[in-house]
Parts: structure tokens; C-alpha cells; sequence
């Protein structure tokens, strides 16, 4: 097969995927994708807090990374954009206030959080871990399908 057969292949094999089949695409797929990402990171950071891992390299690009994560997820729940194959609940459009509080509140744990693992220090990693934790519970439990 030449090259134009293998591309053709590649669309035909991807192309439902894209579409529908795969999951989410659009606002709802890259927040997935992102909740998917800060929860592995959130796990990294949560060995560091309980004094398993040192904070080198990878966790310090971590915290970054969600403190990044958090600014875009801000952005990624335009009106509408429920999936049917999503968690997302109607009430964080009925509910936006409460939906935008929560996002802020969570934005201001991962910006704390990247600045306690920027300076190295244990003793704000901790309670930076706890509140950061607590932002995701805290809209999962009013703002997530179970
Ligand atoms: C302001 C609200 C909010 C915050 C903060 C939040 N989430 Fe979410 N999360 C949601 C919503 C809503 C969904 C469902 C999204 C959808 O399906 O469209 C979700 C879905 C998820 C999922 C499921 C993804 C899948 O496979 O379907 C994971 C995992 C997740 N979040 C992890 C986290 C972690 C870890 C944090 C904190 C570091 C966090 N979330 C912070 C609202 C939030």
C-alpha cells in the first residue's frame, strides 16, 4: 500500500472515532482530556504531600501543568456543551454563579499549590495538597453526574 493508501486507511479507521465513537470531541472532549491529566498529576502531588516522593522534575512540570490546566478549564465550559457521553450536569449552566465560584476557588488551590512546590517547601505542600483535593471534590459533588 502507498503512501495515499495508508492516509486513506488512517481517516477511514480514525474517522468515527473523531466523530462520535471515541468519546467526546470539542469543549467536552478537551475537558476530559484535561480532568484525565490533572488527576494523574493530582496523584503525583498527593505521594510528594505525604512524603513519598521528592519534589523534583517531574512534579515541579506537574504543578505547573495543573496550575496551566486550571486557567484553561476556566474556558472549556461554554453553554451547550454537555455531551451525552459526559458527566457534566445541567446545573453548571442553571447554576453558573455557584459553577464559576467553585472553578475560581479551585483555580486559586492549583496557583497555590504551583508556588509551594516552586519553592520547595513541604510544609505549604501539605495544605496545598488538602485544598487543592478538596477544589475538585467540592464541584465534582454538585457539578458531575455520579
Ligand atoms: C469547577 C468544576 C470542576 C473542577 C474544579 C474539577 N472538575 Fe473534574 N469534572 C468536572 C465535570 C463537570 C466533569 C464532567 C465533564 C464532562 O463529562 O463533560 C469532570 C470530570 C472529571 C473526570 C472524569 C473524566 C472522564 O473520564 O470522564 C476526572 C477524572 C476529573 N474530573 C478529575 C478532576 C481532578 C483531579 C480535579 C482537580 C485537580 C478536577 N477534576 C477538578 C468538574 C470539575
Amino acid at each position: 500500500m502507498g503512501n495515499a493508501g495508508r492516509s486513506i486507511l488512517r481517516l477511514v479507521l480514525l474517522g468515527p472515532c473523531l466523530l462520535a465513537l471515541c468519546g467526546a470531541s470539542g469543549p467536552a472532549g478537551e475537558r476530559i482530556a484535561l480532568m484525565k491529566e490533572m488527576s494523574g498529576i493530582l496523584r503525583l502531588l498527593g505521594s510528594v504531600a505525604n512524603g513519598l516522593l521528592p519534589v523534583d522534575g517531574e512534579v515541579a512540570r506537574g504543578a505547573a501543568t495543573l496550575h496551566t490546566d486550571s486557567v484553561r478549564l476556566g474556558g472549556l465550559f461554554p453553554p451547550g456543551s454537555a455531551d451525552a457521553e459526559g458527566r457534566a450536569l445541567d446545573r453548571i449552566w442553571t447554576e453558573r454563579a455557584t459553577f464559576d465560584a467553585d472553578m475560581a476557588a479551585f483555580q486559586q488551590a492549583a496557583a497555590s499549590m504551583a508556588g509551594a512546590v516552586e519553592a520547595g517547601d513541604l510544609a505549604a505542600i501539605r495544605p496545598a495538597y488538602a485544598a487543592l483535593a478538596r477544589a475538585c471534590l467540592q464541584c465534582h459533588d454538585s457539578f458531575r453526574r455520579p
